[in-house]
């Protein structure tokens, strides 16, 4: 039996898991504020994801480096405080984890006990997994992320895709395995090979939602300025916009300006 939006008043880590094993797909985006998160929810998504992509979207940075774990939680509890029905997971900021399990345990437990939120999630695999193994322990959920991690741009030196060769592929195979067998509820895989994603989706049994991964996986995750057609600028081959925002929003400060300009606006009816 499949479950279905109508059917749930609660997206949990168990609905998720019930979603990959009926073959019903996983639709999630990213949420940084409370009005836009109410929008999301209430369209229903099923999970949100604070991501620290807020870091370019909202704060205008070049990279997710910059954030920090307070403006993490900002945004997070704004979300929290939107939602009635979807999951809502949340990143942990570059610095807040990385080489040092007890940190990791404090930062997720922040996040949890300030915001409200149901899940952190957190970049890479082999060498990040005494902080995933840590923070499970304190019974947080955590959702792994492979392939492009943003916070290790300038290792990369580019956003171009991952694991294209043998040797790189083989390593995220390895990762993905040890994500879910240390506890991870889910999985994010941004910007591979669609065979490549489509191989780990079907070998492990947690699920696995993409970005730039193609469709043969358990769920799609998109920045929803980028759905939202906002961020004008960004155009990778992946990317599907659902709105133009940026126009509709254009044209209507141009209009509010010049009504006010040429005296237009307020009228009679607009003033007490
Ligand atoms: O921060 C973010 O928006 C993300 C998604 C791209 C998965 O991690």
């Amino acid at each position: 039996m499949s479950v279905h939006k109508s059917d749930i008043k609660r997206i949990t880590t168990h609905v998720v898991q019930a979603m990959k094993t009926n073959g019903e797909k996983i639709a999630m985006l990213t949420a940084y504020d409370y009005s836009m998160a109410r929008i999301l929810d209430a369209a229903g998504i099923d999970i949100l994801l604070v991501g620290d992509s807020a870091s370019n979207v909202m704060a205008g940075h070049e990279t997710t480096l910059p954030i920090t774990l307070n403006q993490m939680i900002y945004h997070a509890s704004s979300v929290v405080r939107a939602v009635t029905r979807a999951l809502v997971v949340v990143d942990l900021p570059f610095g807040s984890y990385q080489g040092n399990s007890e940190e990791a345990l404090k930062s997720a437990i922040r996040i949890m006990k300030e915001s409200g939120a149901h899940a952190v999630k957190l970049e890479g695999g082999a060498e990040v997994i005494e902080s995933v193994a840590r923070i499970l322990t304190a019974g947080v959920p955590v959702m792994g992320h492979l392939g492009l991690t943003p916070q290790s741009i300038y290792k990369f030196g580019t956003y171009t895709v991952r694991a294209k060769k043998e040797a790189e592929a083989k390593k995220l195979i390895e990762d993905a395995k040890l994500l879910e067998e240390t506890g991870c509820f889910s999985l994010v895989l941004e910007k591979i090979p669609a065979n490549l994603a489509a191989k780990v989706a079907s070998s492990i049994s947690i699920p696995v939602i993409g970005i730039g991964a193609g469709a043969d996986v358990d769920g799609q995750v998109l920045v929803m300025q980028d759905l939202l057609g906002i961020t004008k600028e960004f155009n990778p081959r992946f990317l599907r916009r659902y709105a133009d925002l940026y126009n509709v929003i254009n044209s209507a400060v141009e209009n509010y300006i010049s009504d006010v300009k040429e005296k237009n606006f307020p009228n009679d009816e607009e003033q007490y």
